[in-house]
């Protein structure tokens, strides 16, 4: 086993925590969470997606470290390696190459929404949205995202910005942005919280009902899906990032506690981002299915009228868009890490090759939203939603499915032993959850939802 990677280790054990959270928090918390949940009933959403983090999303997170530190390599090289050294067939390592296709896919997605919150940085910080009301917010929304080309610029910019940082390696990008970036996020979501509690008054329990309160009557099975998709995608699972970043994890460090530390912020942070949503969805009466652009349209209101709101809502986008960098940087990590193994070439160029690429699959996603709104893909959803459909309720759980199956069947235990480093009473307990519970899980979400 190598104790080194090539591509550059975390100097600590705290600064993989910070790094896998800095991948883990991003959209997925604060954008995504709250509109799928409010469009998928609230409570009952909220609950299957808080099960699905404990019984699916953790485990996964273990194995995929377990993995990654083990190869300390890309994804597919990783697999490959791991196959050959269990005597297993090296196909495993397609698990990696669908990996790295469902970070291109996401990255496109994620670019353009990215993109917007930079733009609302803007926005916020001209004075643009002072005083917004729900009627205001909602057209300067849908006015920004119906311009095609500040649109393309903004994720041209995003898209610039992440194969930058991706492009300057692994300690002196990342890790230097996260150790500040991250304290600094949770503050602000702090203060937004105390905002939320202070001013909405009887919403403010309108709002945590909506979340907290379990109707089962709501719950399909393709919200189950939806919950479980939001899961993986929200713990950056199933495509080979936690894997990755795991490769570059010093030796002596806790799989089971750092993964826990990683789970337990980022459920944090949706939970928080959920709190701050909706009872501002209530109190403003506006309603909490409005789709993509729930937060762009509820924090201006908040802001709008908060007393120095201005400042306190560009700092808010601003550390949004960190939050989207420190993820979408994670999202190229696998295949970067994979493209520099196998050519030998600069990762500079690396990274600026695979940004294009993510770029150009991202034009589709930008023009949803206006010139191509009315082209339909999977089953009448458009290009964005389609996207964001296949990569996250397919594409990640199907991944994460089979990863914790390389992990539980194909792996030498010793290995798996070795890496988890906990009592053969616990080891016993995860090989059982990523060898059954997980893989049967996903199936049984997978095959109902295909039922109806
Ligand atoms: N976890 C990130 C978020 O919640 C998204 C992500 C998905 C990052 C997959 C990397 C890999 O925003």
């Amino acid at each position: 086993m190598a104790d080194q990677s090539i591509h550059g280790m975390w100097s600590s054990r705290l600064m993989f925590v910070l790094a896998a959270a800095g991948s883990a928090v991003g959209l997925g918390n604060i954008w995504r969470f709250p509109y799928v949940a409010g469009e998928n009933g609230g409570g009952a959403f909220v609950l299957v997606y808080l099960g699905c983090i404990a019984l699916i999303g953790f485990p996964i997170v273990m194995a995929e470290i377990v993995l990654g530190r083990e190869g300390r390599k890309s994804p597919i090289n990783t697999m490959a390696d791991l196959a050959k050294r269990s005597r297993r067939s090296t196909i495993w390592q397609a698990v990696g190459w669908m990996g790295a296709g469902t970070g291109f896919i996401i990255l496109s997605v994620y670019s353009v929404i990215a993109g917007w919150v930079m733009a609302y940085v803007i926005r916020m910080a001209s004075g643009d949205l002072a005083g917004a009301d729900s009627g205001s917010a909602g057209a300067a929304f849908d006015g920004f995202t119906q311009d095609a080309g500040s649109v393309l610029g903004w994720h041209t910019l995003f898209m610039i910005l992440t194969m930058f940082i991706v492009a300057r390696g692994v300690g002196r990008g990342i890790e230097f942005a996260v150790k500040y970036l991250m304290p600094a996020l949770f503050f602000l979501l702090l203060m937004l919280v105390g905002y939320s509690v202070v001013t909405t008054g009887p919403a403010f329990g309108e709002g945590l009902a909506f979340m907290f309160s379990f109707k089962f009557d709501q719950l399909t099975w393709a919200a189950v899906l939806l919950a479980m998709g939001q899961a993986f995608f929200t713990l950056s699972l199933g495509m080979g990032t936690m894997m990755t970043y795991g490769a570059y994890m010093p030796a002596g460090a806790s799989i089971p506690g750092t993964a826990a530390m990683v789970a337990i912020l980022d459920t944090t942070v949706a939970i928080l981002a959920g709190i701050i949503i909706f009872p501002l969805v209530f109190a403003n009466d506006l309603t909490g299915s409005t789709g993509p652009g729930l937060m762009f349209v509820t924090l201006p209101i908040a802001f709008g009228q908060m007393t120095g709101g201005q400042v306190f809502g560009t700092a808010f986008f601003v550390l949004v868009s960190f939050a989207a960098i420190t993820s979408s940087i994670s999202m190229i990590e696998p295949a970067c890490a994979w493209l520099v193994e196998k050519t030998g070439f600069r990762r500079p160029m690396v990274a600026v090759i695979l940004g294009v690429i993510a770029w150009v699959l991202g034009l589709g996603s930008a023009l949803s939203f206006n010139l191509w709104s009315d082209v339909q893909l999977l089953g009448g959803l458009n290009f964005f939603e389609s996207m964001d459909y296949l990569a996250n309720n397919i594409m990640l759980p199907l991944g994460g499915m089979l990863i914790a199956l390389f992990t539980g069947w194909m792996v030498d235990k010793s290995i798996v032993r070795q890496q988890m480093a906990v009592s053969e009473g616990g080891l016993l307990f995860f090989l059982w959850i990523v060898r059954v519970v997980a893989p049967a899980a996903v199936f049984v979400v997978f095959v109902m939802t295909l039922l109806g």
